[in-house]
This record gives structure tokens, C-alpha cells and sequence, in this order.
């Protein structure tokens, strides 16, 4: 029941009907039974300040914050966690006695999600396709937890200053590589996990994937972070090869589990948040 004391969980984004996020947080609060609601703004790239300025005044416990807004919100934290920092992008603000802390879960979302189904990441080499702003996120988790990272983007020159500066700020081992088929033949025979983080295969592209079954082989673990469809061209071809998939609700889910243990210090139910994702994309 809503009541006179029930907290206040928001996301902001535009356009925001569409997010899976209130269905699977509000399911996650009811199965902990915590005396919260999550709820949707639509919010304007113009009105961000005075929203944020709002959460304070309205005593609003935490929020996500989607497109186009994740990386202006920077500006209107009291404090950024690193996990922001070095990712240059807000996607979780919790409200700490009226100071507004950015924290970043997407990157935590996908070493969540892929250790669930990958055991020692450490000694894995990941093939990133992609190096936009998921891409960066996904791209400093990996190398943060002892992988080897190999970028490949359409824009090359955008992959090559990606691995630069995740190098250049962990030490770890990153390299970039040309996206042609050819190179990634290659690159795929040396790779132990392929992730896409480009917005290739999403509704309505559906017939569109940068790999097909021929360049894959069956002991990779393919992981898509395109969600809609859920089950993509990328993810069909990698069956076909006999490889090992992961959909884009794993990093989803797991990025608004970290979410919400930030918010509330509870242990996230993922399996409910799974199931709820799932139920809220068939309804679409
Ligand atoms: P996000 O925040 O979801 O990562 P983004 O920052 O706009 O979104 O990044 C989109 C990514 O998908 C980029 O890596 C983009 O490649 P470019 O940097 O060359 O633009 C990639 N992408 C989008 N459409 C693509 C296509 N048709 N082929 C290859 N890559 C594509």
C-alpha cells in the first residue's frame, strides 16, 4: 500500500514510457517489501537542473537517469563515485540526506552478469564491438577485473581513443582493431567472450549483425546488450555456431540490481527482476 511515508524512486530520460526499469524495480521492492515506489519522469534536456533541484526539495530517494541526460547530470552532483568518474556518465543518483551522489552501474551490470555464466574472467580475452557510451562503461569493468580487452568500432578512430584512455587509466591490456569481417575472423578465433554494445540488431534492424555462425566457434560465450528483440541476430547466429549466449536483460537487470542495492542496502531478488522484464518486453 502507498502510504504517507512510502519512499520515493524515480528514473528520469525522454523519451522514458518505454523503460523496463519501473516495472523491474517495482517488482524487486515489492518482493523485499520495502515501502517504495519507482516511478517515470519524462524530463527535458533543458529541465535537468531544475529536476534535480526538485529530487532534493521532494525528499526523492534515488533515481536512474537515462538518454539524453546521463552525462550532463555529472554537472548537478554534490559528489561523484568512480564509478561515474571514469566513465563520464550518471546512471544511478542516490539522495543522501539531501547531497546527490552519480554513481554508474552499467559496467558492475555487465561483470554481474557475466560472471554468472563465466567462471575466472581474469584469464579471459574479450572482443568489445562498439565505443560508445555503454561501450566505455562495459570496457573499463572488464579490464578493472583482470581481462584482456580487444575494441573494435565502425568509427575506428573512436575505438582507438576508448582503448587509449582505459590503458591509460588502468594499466590494464587493451588494444583496438579494425571492424572489418577479416580482422574479426581473427580476433574471434582468440577470443574467449564477444560482447556487443553497438545498437547493431536493435527493433527495427532485426536482420542486422556484425558477426555471423562461420566467424564464431563453439567454445566462445557471445553476450548482446541489445535487448529488443531479446533474442537477436547476433545471439541466433551464435547458437547456429554452437557458442554459448547471454541477451541483453543479463546487463540490464544486473546494472538495476547494483541499482538498487545502492539505494536501499538490500540484496537485489534477480530472478524477480528477470522474470519481470521478460513479462513487461511480451506486453509490449
Ligand atoms: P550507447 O550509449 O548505447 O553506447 P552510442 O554512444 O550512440 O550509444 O554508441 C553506439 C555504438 O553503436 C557506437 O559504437 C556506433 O559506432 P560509431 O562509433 O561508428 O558510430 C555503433 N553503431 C551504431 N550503428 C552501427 C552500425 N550500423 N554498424 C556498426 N556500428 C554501429
Amino acid at each position: 500500500m502507498i502510504s504517507g511515508k512510502t519512499n520515493v524512486l524515480a528514473i528520469i530520460g525522454n523519451p522514458v514510457e518505454h523503460s523496463l526499469s519501473p516495472c523491474m524495480q517495482n517488482a524487486a521492492l515489492k518482493e523485499l517489501g520495502l515501502d517504495y515506489v519507482y516511478l517515470a519522469f519524462p524530463v527535458r534536456e533543458e529541465s535537468l537542473a531544475e529536476a534535480l533541484t526538485g529530487f532534493t526539495a521532494l525528499g526523492i530517494k534515488g533515481a536512474n537517469v537515462t538518454i539524453p541526460h546521463k552525462i550532463n547530470a555529472l554537472n548537478y552532483m554534490d559528489e561523484l563515485h568512480e564509478s561515474a568518474e571514469k566513465v563520464g556518465a550518471v546512471n544511478t543518483i542516490k539522495n543522501d540526506s539531501g547531497e546527490l551522489i552519480g554513481f554508474n552501474t552499467d559496467g558492475e551490470g555487465m561483470l554481474r552478469s557475466l560472471r554468472n555464466e563465466v567462471s575466472e574472467i581474469e584469464s579471459k580475452s574479450v572482443l568489445l564491438l562498439g565505443a560508445g557510451g555503454a561501450a566505455r562503461a562495459i570496457g573499463f569493468s572488464i579490464v578493472e577485473a583482470g581481462a584482456s580487452l580487444t575494441i573494435s568500432n565502425r568509427t575506428a578512430s573512436k575505438a582507438k581513443k576508448l582503448a587509449e584512455t582505459i590503458s591509460g587509466q588502468t594499466k590494464g591490456d587493451v588494444r583496438q582493431v579494425e571492424l572489418s569481417k577479416k580482422v574479426l575472423i581473427d580476433e574471434i578465433k582468440n577470443s574467449d567472450i564477444l560482447i556487443n554494445a553497438t545498437s547493431v540488431g536493435m527493433e527495427p534492424n532485426t536482420d542486422e549483425t556484425l558477426v555471423s555462425a562461420d566467424m564464431m566457434h563453439s567454445d566462445l560465450i557471445v553476450n548482446d546488450i541489445v535487448y529488443k528483440p531479446l533474442k537477436t541476430k547476433l545471439l541466433e547466429e551464435a547458437e547456429k555456431a554452437g557458442a554459448k549466449t547471454i541477451d541483453g536483460l543479463g546487463m540490464l537487470v544486473h546494472q538495476g540490481a547494483t541499482s538498487l542495492e545502492i539505494w536501499t542496502g538490500e540484496k537485489a531478488p534477480i530472478k524477480v527482476m528477470r522474470k519481470a522484464t521478460e513479462n513487461a518486453i511480451k506486453e509490449e
